[in-house]
């Protein structure tokens, strides 16, 4: 209805202020706040104070006689804006200068006494807080990151629209789409036996909206995914969803920068700098990831030609890589014992360690194998000092690189949401990333984007050489979009169909609808989305995408409060023409 911050829009029929919004410069004003009571203190039988709580913050109350109200109960104060005897103003509050005398309090709704207190320094257990959101929320953090949400959506939009984009809504019933998570399926009342797919994104609705002359296309789009759920994955989140017609890479990530950038400048009112870009092989080169963290350095080393030709077997691997842990010489056996156990997890045959003492000696297991030349070698191409540590794991290069990057993060990260804003653009992204079980290469973003055009002829070739026209953008390790120019025409896509083990039939079964429409004349097209849920999350300082959505899922994908995922009753199941099996034990 209005901006509480200026204060727009405060008085309704029911109020005339906000509670939050009380100062000096009210007093002598009498007031009506309306609010849930914070907490009520009695003073003897003739005064009690209750301090009273809305979205904006906190005001005290000042009641002559008793009052008979409890924390949570909703209740209207009539009272006069005073300024608080000398000794007790409160400097922690914003109205703590002031206070309402001589009030009235009427009780709006009685409540509960609340599972927890509405608190931000209560830590109450996640299952709790879900099974009573709506308590949860009342908290300032709470309310805080919810607003600054809205205050990100809309920036967002603001700058979609001004850069000329029109937004239009997809449907949410939907046909399964390959975008490599698993569907979230909806049974048809009309048509027994078959299902709607509720979209993991609306990739191709928006490609079809290309090919049907919107060219500039946006959408704050629900997506659904049925994955695991991890700090930065929701079942259902929100994407700021875009594409182009007649554009290239750069116009996108120029399109998306600027709505990051003013969405952003809205929250912090600080300016993003122009955001660097990295080839996907440099950033696994150097940090071991398509999402680096430039928060911190850490950057591997390359070791592979210091151990050419060695005769330590741990070491004889096409790419031999270091990681430097700054004063990590005094790690104690057991944290070491417990990386390794950590690196073969991740998939290394093992980790090497050496710690650095003064001269360049190492303290190592593996020492009296090692050459001098290998000696002063691992030293000097990592440029390790006397008391750090070098961690080393040879292998194919990108195992090798992939876990060096993973305990590069988890020996020298940060939380997502603290220090500074670090953004990198990540380009180049092979086409295809690796085999599947049957030796069929797997498309790295969607099997909608454009091969690079210089590696077009390696397709049925070489296709894991194939780079892709895909970009991602990173903010502080994590990945807050991806995106990508598309494939635009019907031959190139079965060509790509066909790579991944698609055949004509299948795609045409499957896909025929955008084969069809990009034979009815398809523009050039490329789009990105990002992922909302992880901005907000970033820009609120919080690590996981749960504190930014009003009614998240639990770890385990249920909700508390409602109950949902729950059995349908046995009448409703026959109207979907379904069966239910029973639970597997
Ligand atoms: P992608 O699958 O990379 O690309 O998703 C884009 C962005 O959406 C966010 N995201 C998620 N956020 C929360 N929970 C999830 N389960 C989740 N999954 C993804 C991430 C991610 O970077 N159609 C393409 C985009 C395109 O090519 O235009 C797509 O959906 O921030």
């Amino acid at each position: 209805m209005s901006d509480p911050a200026t204060g727009v829009g405060q008085a309704t029929t029911m109020r005339t202020h906000l509670c939050g919004r009380l100062d000096a410069s009210h007093v002598g004003s009498r007031v009506r706040v309306c609010g849930w009571v914070a907490k009520r203190r009695e003073h003897g039988e003739h005064l009690a104070f209750v301090d009273l709580r809305d979205h904006t913050g906190i005001v005290q109350c000042v009641v002559p006689g008793t009052v008979d109200v409890r924390s949570e109960y909703v209740v209207a104060v009539s009272g006069t804006v005073r300024h608080r005897p000398v000794g007790t103003t409160n400097p922690d509050l914003a109205t703590g200068e002031v206070e309402l005398g001589d009030c009235e309090v009427e009780v709006l709704s009685v409540a509960e006494p609340p599972p927890f207190a509405v608190d931000d320094r209560v830590d109450a257990d996640e299952a709790v807080r879900l099974r009573y959101r709506y308590v949860d929320l009342r908290r300032p953090r709470m309310q805080r990151n919810l607003r600054l949400r809205a205050t990100v959506l809309g920036a967002l939009r603001a700058s979609m629209d001004a850069q000329g984009f029109c937004e239009v809504e997809t449907p949410l019933l939907w046909a399964p789409t390959p975008e490599g998570a698993r569907e979230f399926a909806v049974p048809s009342r009309l048509h027994h036996g078959s299902f709607y797919v509720l979209p993991q994104s609306p990739q191709l609705a928006k490609q079809l909206l290309m090919v049907a002359g919107m060219d500039r296309y946006y959408q704050v789009a629900r997506c659904l995914r049925d994955e695991d759920l991890r700090a930065d994955r929701q079942f259902e989140f929100t994407q700021l969803d875009l594409e182009a017609s007649f554009v290239g890479q750069d116009d996108v990530l120029a399109a998306v920068s600027a709505a990051v950038t003013r969405a952003v400048e809205a929250v912090t009112g600080e300016p993003v700098p122009p955001v660097e870009r990295m080839t996907w092989a440099e950033a696994l080169d150097r940090f071991g990831t398509d999402k680096p963290d430039l928060r911190f350095g850490m950057e591997l080393r390359d070791l592979s030609e210091v151990f050419a030709g060695t005769e330590v077997k741990a070491f004889a691997a096409p790419t031999v890589k270091a990681l430097v842990v700054e004063g990590g010489a005094s790690t104690s056996r057991s944290r070491l014992d417990a990386w390794t156990d950590r690196a073969k997890a991740l998939g290394a045959k093992g980790l090497a360690w050496f710690r650095v003492g003064e001269g360049g000696t190492l303290d190592s297991p593996l020492d009296r194998f090692l050459s001098d030349g290998e000696r002063s070698g691992l030293v000097s191409a990592t440029d390790a000092a006397a008391g750090d540590l070098v961690l080393v794991v040879a292998d194919e290069h990108r195992t090798a690189c992939t876990v060096l990057g993973a305990l590069r993060v988890e020996i020298g990260g940060r939380p997502v949401g603290e220090g500074a804003f670090r953004y990198v653009w990540v380009v180049d992204f092979p086409l295809f990333d690796g085999m599947d079980d049957e030796g069929r290469p797997q498309a790295a973003h969607h099997p909608f984007t454009m091969p690079h055009p210089d590696d077009l002829d390696l397709l049925e070739s070489d296709p894991l050489a194939v780079r892709s026209q895909a970009y991602d953008l990173v903010l502080n390790g994590w990945e807050l979009g991806s995106g990508s120019v598309r494939i635009h025409r019907a031959d190139i896509q079965g060509r790509v169909f066909r790579a991944l083990g698609i055949s004509d039939e299948e795609a045409e079964a499957r896909f025929g609808f955008l084969t069809g429409a990009f034979r009815a004349g398809a523009p050039p097209h490329a789009g990105f989305a990002v992922g909302v849920d992880r901005l907000v999350a970033i820009l609120a300082g919080e690590e996981n995408i749960r504190e930014v959505i009003a009614f998240p899922k639990t770890q385990s994908g249920a909700d508390p409060m409602t109950g949902a995922p729950r059995p349908l009753a046995p009448g409703t199941l026959t109207t979907l023409g379904l069966r239910a099996l029973p639970p597997p034990s």
